[in-house]
Parts: structure tokens; sequence; C-alpha cells
């Protein structure tokens, strides 16, 4: 299952796609390709990681993310231990650091981590001996999440470079679009940000990419469109006019749709707010790609599981 390629791992964590190279996120796509084939067989299963012992640690909701990583690292053979804030004792106010040193000293080779303070996966890895893989932190990354678009991309597409791609909706609260910034950008796609200014602002303009406030101006234009959830529990109300309002101007409907190119292709990372970023006609129509987003996630994470070990 190893990538034949020359190129050699040498990351212990996934922390951010903002630091990886060209060369590292290429081959972490490479090895998906690799994975990807496992999870078609009648036994979803490869010994690639067994005797390993993943620890998924989340301090936020997640079906997604917290899913894929379990089943990733079960189809590596490694043992999947979950760890939820709500039943831990940080309620009885132990750190994040106490905690996770006391869940390493049981042996622990991974911990994935989701947490509402950015760069919280960042800290973690300097008071552990085990990987940290950034399962997302506040709005500041989700790499893998980053990766599994931008595979999905280059599977639909053939390629990344050239490929103009709007992320649509709340920007300014999205790590998803802070990882998909770096990693397409890296790749040399034209990225267009798409929002209104209060959940947009200009300074994004300094990450190379386009920061537009009207969406209907580059809709005819663009390659793919990433719809982003409206992030309610972190929207202050001066930031957001009316659900009706972002709707009418932001939101991916039945008329905006026509408008687009033929073959444009509507990505999504989840949940979605139905009816309001985007419509359910189209989020379920044959140009949506968001469950193949989710399938391959398990691909692109059962790569980073493995490299990461590797590189231990
Ligand atoms: N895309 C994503 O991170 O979804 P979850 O919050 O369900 O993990």
């Amino acid at each position: 299952m190893a990538n034949k390629s020359a190129f050699r791992w040498k990351r212990k964590h996934l922390l951010a796609l903002e630091d990886l190279t060209v060369d590292e996120i290429m081959h972490v796509l490479s090895q998906a390709d690799a994975f990807k084939e496992v999870s078609t067989r009648s036994v979803k299963k490869v010994p690639a990681l067994r005797g390993k012992v993943l620890v998924n640690c989340f301090f936020e909701d997640s079906t997604r993310t917290r899913t894929s990583f379990a089943l990733a690292a079960s189809r590596l053979s490694a043992d999947v231990v979950d760890f939820s804030e709500k039943t831990s004792s940080t309620s009885k106010g132990e750190t994040l650091i106490d905690t996770a040193r006391n869940i390493e000293a049981m042996g622990v080779d991974i911990f994935v981590l989701r947490h509402p303070a950015a760069g919280a996966a960042e800290t973690l890895s300097r008071h552990v001996k085990c990987s940290v893989v950034n399962a997302g932190d506040g709005a500041h990354e989700h790499p893998t999440q980053g990766l599994l678009d931008l595979y999905t991309m280059r599977e639909r597409f053939g390629k990344v470079a050239g490929l103009k791609v709007a992320i649509v909706g709340d920007i300014v609260n999205s790590r998803v679009a802070r990882s998909n910034i770096w990693a397409l950008t890296k790749l040399g796609a034209e990225v267009i940000l798409v929002g209104p200014p209060t959940l947009l602002p200009k300074t994004f303009e300094k990450l190379g990419v386009k920061v537009i406030h009207d969406f209907d101006s580059v809709i005819g234009q663009v390659d793919v469109i990433n719809m982003l959830r409206v992030q309610f529990e972190r929207i202050k109300s001066s930031q957001f006019p009316t659900v009706r309002e972002f709707t009418r101007f932001f939101g991916l409907t039945a008329e905006r749709f026509v408008r687009c190119k033929k073959d444009v292709f509507i990505m999504h990372p989840g949940p979605m707010n139905r009816g309001i970023e985007i419509s359910s006609a189209i989020a379920d129509g044959p140009q949506s790609g968001i469950l193949t987003q989710v399938a391959n996630g398990l691909a692109v994470r059962m790569a980073v599981l493995y490299l990461v070990t590797q590189a231990q």
C-alpha cells in the first residue's frame, strides 16, 4: 500500500495546510489514491497500522470528520478510542494538555483533535510524543477537509492548476475556507472568495485570492462552487442581515444555478443549511460532489494517518 514515489514524508503531525509544500500535498493525494481501492473490497481492511492506537479527541460536535477518522483507522487495522469532552474530566477543570498526556500514558500513537480554539492542535503537538492530526481548530484550519476537497476536484477535472474555484458565504468563520485557500493557491488554482463584507473582509486578499461581494458577477465564470455553511453559532447579529437576505444575495438558488457553467461542480463541506446557503435540489442534483467529498475523505484520512505514523 506504500506509495512508490521517491518522495520521503517526514511530518509526524498534520496541523495545517499552510505549512505543507506542493510535494507533500501531492504525496498525500497519491497515497490516498493507493488506499481508495480498499474501501471497494468486501473485506475493507489492510494491516498498515496494526498494533497502533488512535484517539479521536473531539471538543466540538462532528458527524463526518469523527466518523471518517474512526473508519479510516479501522480500515488500517488500528485500534480506535473515542474521547468526548462532554463525558470526560475536562468538565472538572482538567486542561487539554493534562487530558492528552494522561491518555497518552496509556499508549497512544495518534491524537486526532477537534477543538474550538485556533492553534489547539499545534499546542498539543508540543506537549505529547505521539502524532497529532488537526481535525479543525477554531476558525484556523481543517487540513484534512482541505485535502479531501482538493482530491475531489482533481478527481473530477483531472487537474487543479488553472481551475477557477469560488468559495462562498461565511468565510471569516471558516477553517475550511482557509485550508482550501492554502491548498488551492499552492497548486495553481484561481480562488475567488464571495460573501458579504461583514463575513468576508478585504484582508483575505493578502492570501493571494480575489475578494468579491457580488456573487452574480462571477457565477458564470467558475468551474467549482464550494458553498460554506453559515455558522450561526459563531456569527454576531451585526455581521448578518437576515437569513432571507443572505439567501437572496449569496445562496446557491435555482435561479442562480442556471447562470453557472454547464459543467460546474458543486461542493459543500457539510453540515448543510438546506434552503439557506444551498437549495436542496442542487445539493442532491447531478452536479453535486458533496457525498463524493465524504467518500474521498476516508481515503485521504487513511493516507494522512498512515503517513504521520511512518514519520514517528
Ligand atoms: N465537514 C466537517 O468538518 O463536518 P463535521 O463537522 O460533521 O465533521
